[in-house]
C-alpha cells in the first residue's frame, strides 16, 4: 500500500519510516497513518471530477477517522467535510476547518448540535426526516438565518460487497423514502419554508461497495423524482449527492476500481440521466471516507502469550484487539498482517491472532501465515485506517493507541496514547452512605 516498502534491514517501512524505530519510540498498540497516500487518494477524487468537466465537491466523510490533524489535511486538500455528530462538527471548527464547507448529517440531530452548527455557519445540512425537515427551520427562523439544505433520499436501492438488491420499499432508518411519495412531500414542504434553499439531493446506498451498478440504478432513480418533481414544483436541483461507499482493498480477495474509475461512472451516469430528462446539469457531490484512509492505515502490535491447542490451531495474541479494531468482531472484517521486525522470513507456520479482551470473539485474523513467532515481534495489521481509531473503544479499560501520520521519513504524533489518568478523567469517587460504627 501507498509508501509501505521492506527496507535493508528487513523491516517494514512507511512513509520512510523503520517501523520496527517507530514502535519502539511510541510503543504499541500504534497506528500508522501514510500522509502521502492519504493525499493521494484526495486528490485522484477530485482530479477524476476536473477531468470529466464536472462542477463537484468531495466531502470526506470523517465518522472513517477524525482528529484535528486529519480535518487539517482534509482542509489543506481543499476537500469539504462531511460530519455526523456534535462531535465531529467541533473537532472540525477547533482544527480551523472552514465552516461553509461542513456538511452535517445524521438521522437524529439534537437541537443543540442543529443550534452549533447554524451558529458556525456550516456549508449545508443534510436533512433525514420530517421531524428535523420542521425542527431545523424553527432554529433558523428563530435566528433570521437562511440555510442551505439537501434532503436525504432511501432510494430503494442497497449496495452490497458484489451485489446490490433494489426493492420497493427500503427499510431504513435514514431519510426519506422515494417510493412512498414521502420524497416529493418533504421537498414540497421544504421548498415553501422560506428559510430553506434547497440546493438537492442526497442518496448514500452503502459501504464497500465494488462496482457501479447500484450507483447507476440510484442516479436513474433521482433523475425520475427529479423530473416527476420539477414539473410539479418547477424546482431546478442544483446538487446531486451520491454518498460514499467506493470499495478498498482489505485483502487479495478484495477487487475495488479506483476512485477514478468510481468517479468517471458516476460523472458518465448523471451526463446521461439529466440528458434523458432535459434538465440542467447538477453539481455531483460525493463523501468518501474509507477510500480516503482506508489503506493509509496500519495498526502495530506487539506479539505476546502463545498457545497451541493440540492437533487443532496455535493462537498467538497482541496487546491490542478489539478495542482498537472492532471491525472484525462486529462484521466478521477480513485483514491481512506481516512481522513487522522480519519481513523476509519464510511464513511458515499458521497462527490465529487474538486481541487480549475479556472475549472469545476478541480474534483479529484466523489462520494468518507468518515465519516462526517469538515474543516481542511486531505485527503489522494492514488497511485499518478507516472505522479503526474511529470506532475503539475501552472495553476492559484499555487505553486507546497513539496515532501518528509518517512522510518523509518523519513521523508525527497526531493523537497522543491515552493514559490510564486519561481512562480516570471522567470518573466521580463514591460518597459513601455505609455509617461507620
Ligand atoms: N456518507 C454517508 C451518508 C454514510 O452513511 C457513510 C458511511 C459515508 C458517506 C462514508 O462511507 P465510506 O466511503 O466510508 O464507505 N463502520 C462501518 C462503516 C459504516 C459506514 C457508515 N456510513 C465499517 O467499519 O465498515
Amino acid at each position: 500500500y501507498g509508501t509501505s516498502r521492506i527496507n535493508e534491514r528487513g523491516h517494514l517501512e512507511i512513509g520512510g519510516c523503520d517501523v520496527v524505530e517507530l514502535a519502539e519510540a511510541y510503543g504499541t498498540p500504534l497506528m500508522i497513518y501514510d500522509e502521502v497516500l492519504i493525499r493521494r487518494q484526495c486528490r485522484a477524487f477530485v482530479q477524476a471530477f476536473q477531468d470529466k468537466g464536472m462542477k463537484a465537491q468531495v466531502a470526506y466523510a470523517s465518522k472513517a477517522f477524525s482528529s484535528v490533524a486529519m480535518c487539517q489535511l482534509i482542509e489543506e486538500e481543499g476537500l469539504s467535510l462531511d460530519v455526523v455528530s456534535g462531535g465531529e462538527l467541533y473537532t472540525a471548527l477547533k482544527a480551523g476547518f472552514p465552516p461553509e464547507r461542513i456538511h452535517f448529517h445524521g438521522n437524529n440531530k439534537s437541537p443543540e448540535e442543529l443550534n452549533m452548527a447554524l451558529e458556525a455557519g456550516i456549508g449545508c445540512f443534510v436533512v433525514d426526516n420530517f421531524t428535523e425537515l420542521a425542527m431545523l427551520h424553527t432554529l433558523a427562523e428563530a435566528r433570521k438565518q437562511q440555510v442551505k439544505i439537501l434532503l436525504r433520499i432511501t432510494p430503494g436501492v442497497e449496495a452490497h460487497t458484489h451485489d446490490y438488491i433494489a426493492t420497493g420499499q427500503e427499510d431504513s432508518k435514514f431519510g426519506f423514502d422515494l417510493n412512498s411519495g414521502q420524497a416529493l412531500q418533504a421537498l414540497k414542504q421544504a421548498v415553501n419554508q422560506p428559510y430553506y434553499h434547497v440546493l438537492g439531493l442526497h442518496a448514500h446506498i452503502g459501504s464497500q461497495i465494488f462496482d457501479t451498478k447500484a450507483f447507476q440504478l440510484v442516479i436513474q432513480r433521482l433523475a425520475g423524482f427529479v423530473q416527476e418533481a420539477g414539473n410539479e414544483l418547477g424546482w431546478p436541483l442544483s446538487v446531486l449527492n451520491l454518498g460514499g461507499g467506493f470499495g478498498i482493498r482489505y485483502t487479495r480477495e478484495d477487487t475495488p476500481l479506483s476512485p477514478q474509475e468510481y468517479v468517471y461512472a458516476l460523472c458518465d451516469g448523471v451526463k446521461q440521466e439529466w440528458q434523458a430528462i432535459n434538465q440542467p446539469l447538477p453539481e455531483v457531490w460525493i463523501e468518501p471516507g474509507r477510500s480516503i484512509v482506508g489503506e493509509a492505515g496500519t495498526t502495530v502490535y506487539t506479539i505476546g502469550a502463545h498457545k497451541e491447542v493440540p492437533g487443532v490451531r496455535q493462537y498467538i495474541s497482541v496487546d491490542g484487539g478489539m478495542s482498537d479494531n472492532l471491525r472484525v468482531a462486529l462484521y466478521q472484517a477480513k485483514y491481512e498482517a506481516c512481522l513487522a521486525n522480519r519481513m523476509t522470513a519464510e511464513r511458515s507456520e499458521v497462527y490465529t491472532v487474538a486481541g487480549k479482551l475479556c472475549e472469545t470473539g476478541d480474534i483479529l485474523i484466523w489462520d494468518l501465515p507468518l515465519p516462526p513467532v517469538k515474543q516481542g515481534d511486531l505485527l503489522a495489521v494492514f488497511c485499518t485506517g478507516a472505522y479503526g481509531y474511529s470506532m475503539a473503544n475501552n472495553y476492559n479499560r484499555i487505553p486507546r493507541p497513539a496515532v501518528v501520520m509518517t512522510r518523509d521519513s518523519e513521523a508525527h504524533l497526531i493523537i497522543q496514547r491515552e493514559s490510564y489518568e486519561d481512562l480516570l478523567r471522567l470518573d466521580v469517587p463514591l460518597v459513601s452512605k455505609v455509617t461507620q460504627k
